[in-house]
């Protein structure tokens, strides 16, 4: 067995995806899907084409921001360096930790979850890159509108009805619901094209680590038959236009 990885105890599946990004790539500075414009082109360059267009649609520095599930800590830390007074939160203690290891104490980070964040303050914008789907539409819409006027949204959603335990939230609810706590869409751009191959960079590849993942990462093997079988199941949902891709800008 290999010796603990710090991200071992990540919430499943993202610890699945950080090992196989670990052993694929050269550096793994995110967890969210790539924006490909050819499907032959890296998952590092496409992931980074994604942060590019989240940066676009945030307002310009100096400007307080929210980043709700930071992942890695990437983001934040360019937006610090990019002169933004930006807080970051995860409910996962293990990334907080790994956030704190890569940036010492130059991030303001908080444990906690979007659901639970108390802070009174206000923020020019909050964001979310593919955080949106862990929280229930009409819960994430009310705690926003305490906090800002302003919310930017990148993520996967149902388009049609899924009926199946664990489906993406459906994309019409999530409008409804800003709509419900004041916030009108101001944009909304359709990424699935350019965000399937992601999954299939990962249905590729996932069957040859299974055995080193159900051991590094104390998984059994039925979690990854599951991924593996889920990752099959979104690629026709994304092939047949039920699962798509968004950018999403709300304002108040
Ligand atoms: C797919 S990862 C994306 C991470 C990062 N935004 C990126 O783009 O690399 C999802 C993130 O959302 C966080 N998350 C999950 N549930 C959350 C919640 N209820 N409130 C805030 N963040 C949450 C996860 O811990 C993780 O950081």
């Amino acid at each position: 067995m290999s010796p603990q990885l710090p991200y071992r105890d990540f919430y499943y599946p993202l610890n699945v995806f950080m090992y196989v990004l670990s052993n694929e790539e050269r550096a793994v500075p995110y967890l969210h899907y790539g924006l490909f414009e050819d499907p032959a082109e890296s998952i590092a360059a496409a992931q980074e084409r994604s942060t590019e267009l989240l940066l676009s649609r945030l307002p310009p520095p100096p400007a307080t921001l929210l980043e709700v599930g930071i992942g890695l800590g990437t983001t934040l830390a360019r937006l610090a360096g990019m002169g933004y007074d930006a807080t970051g939160i995860t409910p996962d203690l293990k990334q907080i930790a790994m956030v704190r290891e890569r940036y010492s104490d130059q991030l303001r980070v908080h444990g906690i979850a979007f659901e639970n964040f108390d802070e009174t303050a206000q923020f020019d914008c909050v964001f979310f890159q593919e955080s949106s789907q862990y929280i229930d539409a009409g819960a994430l819409f009310q705690r926003a509108s305490d906090l800002t006027g302003h919310v930017v949204v990148i993520d996967e959603f149902a388009l049609a009805p899924v009926d199946t335990p664990g489906a993406l939230h459906s994309l019409e609810r999530f409008v409804a619901a800003a709509s419900e706590h004041g916030f009108q869409k101001i944009e909304e751009l359709d990424l699935s094209l350019q965000a399937a191959p992601t999954v299939q960079y990962f249905t590729d590849r996932l069957p040859a680590y299974r055995d080193r993942l159900v051991s590094d990462l104390a998984l059994t093997p039925q979690q990854i038959d599951d991924l593996i079988e889920s990752g099959t199941r979104y690629h026709d949902l994304y092939r047949s236009g039920v699962y798509g891709y968004r950018l999403l800008v709300f304002k108040r």
